[in-house]
């Protein structure tokens, strides 16, 4: 039986949660935000370069959207409240220049314009990158990733490596298959291989898998994929549906350890 107790969430939280199930109603394609990143390893450049790509929001770490979508993890606690983080998570390969690029410097900061309602986020803070326990990277220059576990969890068991494998069995079937492919990025000539002979699709897990081939492909998949968690420090919201239009901002304070809101001119 659980005896822990939910930790209060800031007000941005119930805001972005609520907004965003407002705006898939509408259209599912808004579940994407962009991403940016520095990346301090390009040949462009001596000074780090931003690089901004879209990715798929995959909730708050342990949040559930739907019956069955279970791990080992806690989902309420004895008062019936969500055990949920303000911490948000996308998936990627480990392998992936974002994830090298992370590794190297975690602030972040996401946009993301939800149409439907009108609203933009815009989210600064850490990302941090949670891959296999056994992941080692193809590249003899491999980063190390920095997760500082304990201060991520919703929970003070929270089984990092179930949150991960749940988010695993999450994905589509061929998305599932993307793990399997080359270093994302590199170059498909000299890795010599045919893109059209790779699998399309791979099931959810080891023990869902047909034939020892696509066994091996499961578990090199599950090697590949990761987790990444955002920490946010900041959250800006504009709200461009409302007249006059409005912005509001949460400021993490660590002094005292609050959230501090304010309204700004938009
Ligand atoms: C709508 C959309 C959603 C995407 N979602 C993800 C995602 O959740 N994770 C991811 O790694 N790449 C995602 N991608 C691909 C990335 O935008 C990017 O092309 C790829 O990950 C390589 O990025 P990197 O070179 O910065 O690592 C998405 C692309 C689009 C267009």
């Amino acid at each position: 039986m659980s005896t822990s107790t939910a930790p209060a969430l800031p007000a941005w939280v119930d805001k972005l949660r609520s907004t965003v199930t407002a705006n898939l109603k509408e259209n599912k394609d808004l579940i994407s935000y962009a991403l940016a990143t520095h990346d301090t390893a390009t040949p462009h450049s001596d000074a780090p370069v931003p690089r901004v790509r879209y990715v798929v929001h995959r909730g708050f770490v342990n949040e559930r959207r739907k019956e069955g979508d279970g791990s080992s993890n806690e989902v309420k606690d004895k008062d019936g409240n969500d055990l949920i983080s303000d911490k948000l998570v996308i998936t990627t390969d480990a392998r992936s220049p974002k994830a090298r690029q992370l590794a190297a410097t975690p602030t972040v900061e996401i946009a993301w314009w939800l149409a439907a309602t009108q609203h933009q986020f815009r989210l600064l803070g850490r990302a941090y990158v949670l891959p296999s326990p056994s992941f080692s990277s193809p590249s003899s220059s491999a980063p190390s990733f920095p997760f500082p576990a304990e201060a991520l969890a919703p929970t003070p068991s929270f089984n990092w490596e179930a949150e991960r494998v749940r988010q695993f069995r999450k994905l589509s079937p061929e998305l599932r298959a993307s793990f399997c492919r080359p270093v994302p990025g590199s170059s498909v000539r000299e890795w010599g291989g045919r893109l059209e002979d790779l699998p399309v699709t791979l099931p959810e897990g080891v023990d869902e898998a047909e034939g020892d081939e696509q066994k091996k492909q499961v578990e090199q998949a599950l090697e590949n994929f990761a987790l990444v968690v955002i920490d946010c420090t900041e959250v800006d919201l504009v709200d461009l549906g409302s007249q006059p239009n409005t912005r509001t901002r949460w400021t993490f304070d660590t002094a005292s350890n609050e959230w501090k809101e304010e309204e700004l001119v938009p």
